[in-house]
């Protein structure tokens, strides 16, 4: 894993997601204290909400290793056989885009997870042979954007399940003002507060706008990310006051425009504005939804009122008044 000096190494660092975090401390308190691993965890939520940073924590408050692996990495049964065969007891296996893993592998991760054991065969016909290998007990968390995509099968076995939400402002600001702190890097309240409100609900955004405005700062203003420098920079960056970029603009304004504000179905949506469907799921979606821009219907994706004023188009008479 490549250091990440923004990354919370403990709960007590770890800002925000106030239920999650309680529920994790008395699971992992419960366990210690039976002298058992942690039961398998599934974190779920939108890209960007700190999954891999609570798998850190887990294992560090566990005081056990954590292997960082991910869905698509791992090919055949062989590669998650090398993985669980080198683990210590109780370490922490964190796979990401769980819901990626090969059916085959997912396979052989059921009796892994329930029973500690992996029944390998290999080789074809006469050359056939079944291994049936012990491992260590060990914690699986798995992280996936959304629990949906996950087959009901491995589901079923996590005995945690997990929903991340995106941040507040307030939280995000406060986690601005710690970054810049780890970063060496002055910064005035209303600053990180401006950051925070255009980071769309999520802490790696934060981070990086932070990044970004401190370069404008470090230029233009003698280091200090104020309110003023951030608005500049934030408005260069093409991040608007709320935190809409030019892909989450140019998708609404495809639903209003060609689609006469909805429904429009994902698939065509996607097509119009030369975006994969799944990123518009995972990353578009979830916050315009949050703020109030976009709807969900059967029939498709509708824009509402908030995001024609947002784009300064003339709400049409359905949608004004009661909407
Ligand atoms: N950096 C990224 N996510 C964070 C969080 N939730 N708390 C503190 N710092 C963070």
């Amino acid at each position: 894993e490549v250091e990440n000096p923004l990354r919370p190494r403990t709960f007590s660092e770890y800002i925000g997601q106030d239920k999650v975090k309680e529920n994790l401390k008395i699971f992992i308190e419960a366990a210690k204290s039976r002298k058992e691993p942690l039961d398998h965890v599934l974190l779920y939520g939108p890209p960007g909400l700190g999954k891999t940073t609570l798998a850190g924590i887990v294992a560090n408050e566990m005081g056990v290793n954590l292997r960082i692996t991910s869905g698509p990495a791992i090919e055949k049964p062989g590669d998650l056989a090398a993985l669980l065969t080198n683990l210590s007891p109780g370490d922490v296996l964190f796979i990401d885009e769980v819901h990626r893993l090969p059916r085959t592998v997912e396979e052989i991760l059921y009796p892994a997870m329930e029973d500690y054991a992996l029944d390998i065969i290999t080789g074809k016909g006469q050359m056939a042979a079944s291994y049936h290998l012990p491992l260590p007990h060990f914690t699986l968390i798995g992280a996936t954007t959304r629990a949906g995509q996950l087959s009901a099968p491995l589901r079923d076995r996590f005995g945690v399940v997990l929903r991340l939400e995106l941040y507040s402002p307030e939280e995000l600001g406060k986690i601005v003002l710690r970054s810049a702190g780890l970063l060496h890097t002055e910064i005035e309240a209303d600053g990180a507060l401006e950051i925070a409100s255009r980071s769309r609900g999520t802490p790696r955004i934060a981070n990086r706008l932070l990044k970004r405005v401190r370069d404008f700062a470090q230029v233009m203003s003698e280091g200090v990310v104020t309110y003023h420098t951030a608005q500049i920079a934030l408005d260069r960056l093409e991040v608007d006051e709320l935190g809409l970029d030019s892909s989450d603009r140019r998708m609404l304004a495809a639903i209003i425009q060609n689609y006469a504000g909805g429904p429009v179905g994902l698939d065509t949506l996607a097509a119009a504005i030369g975006e994969e469907a799944i990123t518009i799921e995972d990353v578009n979606e979830p916050y315009l939804m949050q703020i109030g821009f976009l709807t969900r219907t059967p029939r498709g994706r509708c824009a509402t009122a908030a995001a024609y004023l947002h784009l300064g188009l003339p709400v049409p008479p359905a949608l004004r008044g009661g909407d």
